[in-house]
């Protein structure tokens, strides 16, 4: 088995290579030409290998993409025997339907060009939508890292912990992590005007007055979301707040937004090479990857 850990993940791919067994790593050399156009090789042969490419698609997202699609038809047209994709983040899956006429449907057109560079299977980490899953032919199969919260917490002194989705969508990933804290957990309601891209959040009450709480979603972008979440809650008179994400995209001043609005702390997966990200997901993926 050899590894290719791709630009956007090269420490979680090397994370991945030393769990795995009998697993080495190709190293790859990058670059961008002046015009801005990418570049990848990989420096090792891989005729008739399994190769594992592990590579996120966070912003820029395009960027990253490329250079995933240039390594695996890298990979292919030098013969591998296999072709492994771990992309914790897969850009482009909020994009999973047309929600207005006229729009183009695109996180199909990744999968399509995955497919057709000739992956084998590929594996992605709270997958914003379980629609894509099947898009594409090949297996593919999607992690959870709502269990890893409910274990990092379940680890710390909190006081009276619950769990808060800050949208409906977050709250079945939620009600895992708080299933494994055993403590209760609720959503807030949030809705998207899909021409402006803007936010509100109802207001809710929720019974959090002297709680420690966690505010877990698979992605934090423009941290719009979370800081509208932790200002109700702290209203409410929560104590430490935790703001948790699967993606800690952060874009822009996302941190100072979430820190400003009160949370304690944001923390998120290796998903996304940042700053906030403090749990691993390499043994998760290892876990999965060498089930029988
Ligand atoms: C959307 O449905 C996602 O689950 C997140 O809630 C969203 O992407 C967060 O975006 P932002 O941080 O920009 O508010």
């Amino acid at each position: 088995m050899i590894v290719v850990p791709g630009p956007a993940s090269q420490i979680l791919g090397v994370e991945i290579a030393t769990l795995l067994q009998n697993a080495i790593i190709a190293p790859i050399k990058f670059k961008q030409f002046p015009d801005g156009e990418v570049y990848v090789r990989i420096e090792k042969e891989v005729k008739d290998e399994h190769i594992l490419i592990v590579q996120s698609t966070y912003p820029p997202q395009d960027y990253h993409l490329m250079q995933l699609y240039q390594l695996i038809d890298a990979a292919k047209t030098s013969g591998a025997r296999k072709i492994s994709l771990f992309v914790p983040y897969l850009a482009y899956s909020r994009q999973d339907k047309k929600f207005l006429e006229g729009e183009p449907l695109s996180s199909k057109i990744i999968c399509k060009i995955i497919e057709t560079l000739g992956a084998d299977e590929i594996y992605f980490l709270d997958i914003h939508s379980k629609i894509i899953l099947e898009m594409f032919s090949i297996p593919a199969h999607n992690l959870i890292a709502f269990d890893l919260f409910g274990q990092y917490f379940h680890e710390l002194t909190l006081q009276d912990p619950m769990i808060i989705a800050p949208d409906e969508g977050a709250l079945e990933k939620a009600q895992r992590a708080a299933a494994l804290m055993k403590c209760p957990s609720t959503y807030i309601q949030k809705a998207r005007d899909r021409y402006t891209g803007e936010t509100t959040i109802t207001f809710k009450e929720m019974n959090v007055a002297n709680r420690d709480l966690i505010l877990i979603d698979d992605i934090i972008s423009t941290g719009g979301t979370m800081a509208k979440a932790i200002e109700m809650a702290k209203k409410q008179g929560a104590k430490k707040v935790y703001a948790v994400c699967s993606h800690p995209l952060l874009i822009e001043n996302a941190k100072t937004r979430i820190l400003q609005a009160g949370a304690t702390e944001i923390i998120g997966t290796n998903s996304v090479d940042s700053e906030c990200a403090k749990i691993s997901i390499a043994p998760l993926f290892v876990k999965k990857f060498e089930e029988p």
